[in-house]
């Protein structure tokens, strides 16, 4: 069974993903909400959260762990990894992809300030990002607009752009998306950032990484209901809030 947590209901984007791989597996998934944002939370506090959230998980029969969440990989995964016994499967800017492939020698990364600050983030960027200029800028309020249901409009818009074109005003032909909230924006993101701007999500990548752990690990087993591939609302999942469900049913309901 597949756990999977995230401050609130970003971490769905990463869900996803996941179950276009492994329909047929059984999920968890736990929204922090009553503790979101975590982006501006200190480390102490997301590694607390980290901890009893990981407990719940295990609790409800899950033998492999997903934090869904940059700031909280960033901040918590080490610890984790040292604690407890089952894989955990972190999410990590991928800079390295979108330094591989720009053009203009420019990347931006928009991720929240946890992220952003996080020694795990900087060690990623000053191995890979050699050569190449990384414009950094936290997504000031999207967060904020995935949890409140605002996907789209001009107040989305408007959000979005002021962290958005600094990283374009730079000449960046690739945006790194560093925190998973950031994807239910994707439809606004591109359309402010043009034809010529690469939008990388990093969730396919960590839902191959997580296929390619539970199959070293034996731990695919197909147990859920059978279900029509990749679709994630006939998947076997259960979901779980900390805070109010609204938000986390507003954005399953758009998968
Ligand atoms: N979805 C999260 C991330 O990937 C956390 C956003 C937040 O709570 O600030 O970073």
């Amino acid at each position: 069974m597949i756990g999977i947590f995230d401050s609130g209901a970003g971490g769905l984007s990463v869900y996803r993903e996941i179950v276009r791989l492994l329909p047929g597996e059984k999920y968890v998934y736990y929204s922090d909400n009553a503790h979101c944002p975590y982006g501006e939370k200190t480390r102490d506090y997301i590694i607390d959260r980290a901890r009893k959230i990981t407990d719940f998980l295990l609790g409800e029969g899950c033998d492999v762990i997903v934090v869904a969440c940059n700031t909280a990989t960033a901040a918590a995964i080490a610890t984790l990894r040292a604690e407890y016994d089952v894989p955990f499967i972190g999410m990590e800017p991928a800079v390295k992809q979108a330094a591989l492939h720009t053009r203009s020698g420019v990347v931006g990364v928009l991720a929240t300030a946890g992220t952003l600050k996080a020694d795990k983030y900087h060690d990623t960027r000053d191995r890979y990002a050699d050569g190449v200029e990384v414009v950094e800028r936290i997504g000031e309020g999207f967060v904020e607009l995935v949890e409140a249901g605002v996907l789209d409009g001009p107040e989305a818009e408007a959000v979005v752009g002021r962290s958005l074109r600094p990283l374009l005003d730079a000449g960046a032909d690739m945006v790194v998306l560093g925190c998973t909230h950031y994807p239910f924006l994707l439809p606004v993101i591109r359309r402010l950032a043009g034809p010529g701007v690469t939008v990388i999500d990093p969730a396919p990548a960590a839902a191959r990484h997580l296929l390619n752990v539970m199959k070293d690990r034996g731990l695919v087993r197909r147990d859920g209901q059978p279900t029509k591939i990749g679709d994630p609302k006939a998947a076997d999942i259960r979901l779980f809030s900390s805070g109010p469900r609204a938000a986390l049913e507003r954005i399953f309901s758009i998968l």
